[in-house]
């Protein structure tokens, strides 16, 4: 497989469990390029204003919270492979799984409807990828971070499985929840990102709508490197 030759952005956007993570992950492998799991930043900023006793309703000091905040993004080291798709550094600390529990992602679905909270991440999001070539994923890169990039997808499944994968995840980390409470919260986060006024999720203008319902992740990717491979953005380059 060939490595772009020119810096290649591959946008991705969804609901909760449609298999952004591990899609993007998986895909920026085979092209040897950089993943960026956008909602991370908005999970560490939660967990900033959680443990410093900040309610997360208070967008100013959120903001200033946050504005001082280091928040790195870089694939696991050799010593980190512990089933993580990326690691995640809050001011230097490893919060790569502190992040993932049930409340720190309601508290992202919540500190992410401020408007100045976004302002913030959304700049630094850019500024991570200039001149790179990356697979960045969230629910606005489609739309607002990366809206001129060549792949623009929208990766979506059913409710019902997006449940059954998410509780599975959930299972595999040791934490049972019913189906109908996972289904329950999934409905919810989903009502939330897309009630939100500033930048909802939605499909983007001209975006590739992907249903992953009855797919597995490897055969969503064979679909996307397909299209690349096509596309011929990748002539030229090295191969990895
Ligand atoms: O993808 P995730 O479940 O880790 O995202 C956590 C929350 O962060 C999600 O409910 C919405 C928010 N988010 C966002 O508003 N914009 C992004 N680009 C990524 C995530």
């Amino acid at each position: 497989m060939k490595r772009p030759s020119r810096p290649l952005q591959i946008a991705i956007d969804g609901p909760v469990s449609a298999g952004k993570g591990t899609v993007a992950r998986s895909l920026a492998e085979r092209l040897g390029i950089v993943y960026v799991d956008t909602g991370a930043m908005y999970r560490s900023a939660a967990l900033l204003a959680q443990s410093s006793g900040i309610p997360l309703e208070d967008s100013s000091s959120v903001v200033t919270l946050l504005s001082q905040a280091r928040i790195e993004i870089r694939p696991p080291t050799l010593e980190e492979q512990d089933g993580r798709l990326t690691t995640v550094l809050l001011n230097g600390e490893d919060v790569s799984w502190k992040i993932r529990g049930e409340a720190v992602g309601l508290g992202a679905s919540i500190i992410s409807q401020h408007p100045e909270v976004r302002a913030i991440l959304v700049a630094r999001q850019r500024e991570m990828v200039a001149g790179q070539s990356v697979v960045m994923e969230g629910r606005d890169i489609t739309t607002r971070v990366l809206p001129d990039a060549p792949f623009r997808i929208f990766l979506t499944a059913s409710p019902e499985v997006r449940a059954r994968r998410r509780q599975q995840q959930l299972r595999e980390r040791g934490i049972g929840l019913s189906y109908k409470k996972v289904l329950a919260d999934l409905r919810r986060r989903d009502e939330q990102d897309s009630a939100r006024k500033a930048d909802p999720l939605r499909v983007a203008h001209g975006a590739w709508v992907l249903d992953t319902s009855d797919l597995t992740i490897q055969q969503v990717v064979e679909r996307i490197v397909d299209k690349i491979e096509k596309s011929g953005l990748l002539s030229g380059g090295e191969e990895v």
